[in-house]
């Protein structure tokens, strides 16, 4: 029988009233199993809901299929079985096992790395291949499917395109050095024939400098894909591996580059709240924000601070703050957790943000930074100098070679139009949604220096 045919756990609790007396099949792996000595109760989760579907087995069943006997936390079965008012507590209905297509036992229970017990964070991220089977963490698996769609039809309901910019990339957007280099020559060797690529190649930081270029033919782009940093920073949010989002919009000002992140931030939330309730309402009951708390969010615009007030602000609680530092983690903190709601802080000076971005008043630059609760900076962008000649200026003066950003410096030769952008850190704000504790708890793999 098609796998497809399979009822979803989510469906069937959904819609069970009306599934009742019907005969149904589904299929996954057991978060717990209780064998009586007339009865087995298996509880069952597909990945599909927060919630799980309780399977009794009749012992006239079992003895057709002895192995159920045998199944422990962590077995899968499929199994067919009617739909039926339950007699315990917890549930109003469970499925009456009739029989079963498949049971996989699991080979020794006693060292199942997810037991059903409270297991700390260190220990489910040490599982990365089996973690997804906790009800938290399929949550958070959802959440990134959901937002992951939201932030395409966010875009393309404001006419963006998805554009594809490529991993494999020459090119340095932020001009820092955290770049991991891709090379078929190993350490030490010289390749008789030369490298595979002619030049320098690295994973990319950003696809913004490629996304300015399609921006500059489709007005309105997005990209939404891998991107690698090589930071030596053991944070809670700092990935090698990331997702991260980034749309470039012709003819922008800074005021539309807040407005867009405004729009995205309080959309996504609002479209979790409609079709993640029971994702979010666990994500409270497991010590995180509350569901109250992010209906009034999706109802409030995002606040906008110059950086000048925010070190203001910073200056009366912190003694070593003064203008023209980068913030630091704690002072990003502190200024989310006084205004409890995300924050973009504009016209950064010049002398901490990258070359690209437009001058601003009194050394300042065209810059905007978003930031969240616990995750501090959730996005970063700018409007771009769009002249020629000042960003030759700019880039000569940071003594980058201009040769190798001849095609970028075309765009301000070819019909340049003013334009800006930002790049969204996905797992920040899944992180954020979520009240993880790290971003390594919200991608499936984590990759970290040193890990
Ligand atoms: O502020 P960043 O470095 O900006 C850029 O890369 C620009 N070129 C984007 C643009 O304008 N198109 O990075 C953008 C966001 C950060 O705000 C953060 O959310 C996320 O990407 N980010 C990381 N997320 C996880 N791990 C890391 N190591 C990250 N570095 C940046
Ligand atoms: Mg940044």
């Amino acid at each position: 029988m098609s796998a497809l045919k399979l009822k979803t756990v989510q469906t069937v609790l959904s819609t069970v009233a009306a599934l009742e007396g019907q005969t149904i099949e589904v299929g996954g792996w057991l978060l717990s199993a209780r064998h009586s000595k007339k009865v087995s109760f298996l509880v069952l989760s597909d990945g599909s809901s927060t919630q799980s579907l309780q399977v009794v087995v009749p012992d006239e069943v079992r003895q057709q299929f002895p192995e159920i006997l045998k199944t422990t936390t962590g077995a899968s079965i499929r199994c067919r079985g009617q739909i039926v008012l339950s007699q315990g507590q917890g549930q109003t209905h469970e499925l009456r096992a009739l029989d079963f297509e498949w049971v996989g036992l699991v080979d020794d229970p006693l060292t199942y790395p997810l037991p059903p017990k409270d297991l700390s964070l260190e220990h489910i991220r040490g599982v990365p291949h089996l973690r997804a089977r906790l009800p938290h963490q399929a949550a958070i698996a959802r959440l990134r499917s959901v937002v992951s769609q939201t932030i395409h039809e966010y875009f393309t309901a404001q006419g963006f395109h998805w554009v594809a910019t490529p991993i494999l990339s020459s090119s340095d957007a932020e001009g820092a050095g955290a770049r991991f280099r891709v090379t078929t020559t190993a350490p030490g060797e010289t390749c008789a024939d030369g490298d595979f690529f002619a030049k320098p190649t690295f994973l990319t930081v950003s696809g913004q400098l490629e996304g300015e270029a399609l921006c500059s033919a489709l007005s309105r782009v997005y990209t939404f894909g891998p991107t690698f940093r090589a930071e030596q920073s053991h944070t809670s949010r700092h990935l090698a591996e990331f997702w991260m989002v980034e749309p470039e919009l012709a003819f922008a000002s800074l005021k539309d580059l807040v407005d867009l992140s405004d729009g995205l931030i309080r959309h996504t939330i609002a479209t979790v709240l409609t079709k993640l309730p029971e994702e979010m309402a666990l994500f409270e009951k497991s010590g995180g924000r509350s569901v109250a708390h992010w209906e009034t969010l999706s109802q409030t615009p995002l606040k906008t601070l110059s950086y000048t007030q925010a070190i203001e602000m910073l200056r009366s609680h912190f003694k070593d703050v003064h203008w023209g530092m980068d913030l630091h983690a704690e002072h990003e903190k502190w200024l989310v957790a006084q205004l409890q709601q995300p924050v973009a802080l504009t016209h950064y000076p010049a002398k901490i943000k990258s070359f690209y971005m437009k001058d601003a008043l009194d050394h300042t630059v065209e810059a905007m930074d978003v930031l969240v609760p616990d995750m501090g900076e959730l996005i970063g962008g700018s409007v771009r100098e769009h002249d020629y000649e000042k960003l030759t200026q700019k880039m000569k003066k940071l003594g980058m070679p201009l040769s190798e950003y001849s095609q970028y410096l075309d765009l301000r030769r070819y019909g340049s139009v003013p334009h800006g952008g930002f790049g969204m850190g996905f797992e920040r704000l899944i992180g954020y949604l979520s009240s993880a504790a790290s971003v390594k708890d919200v991608i499936a793999y984590p990759k970290v220096a040193g890990g």
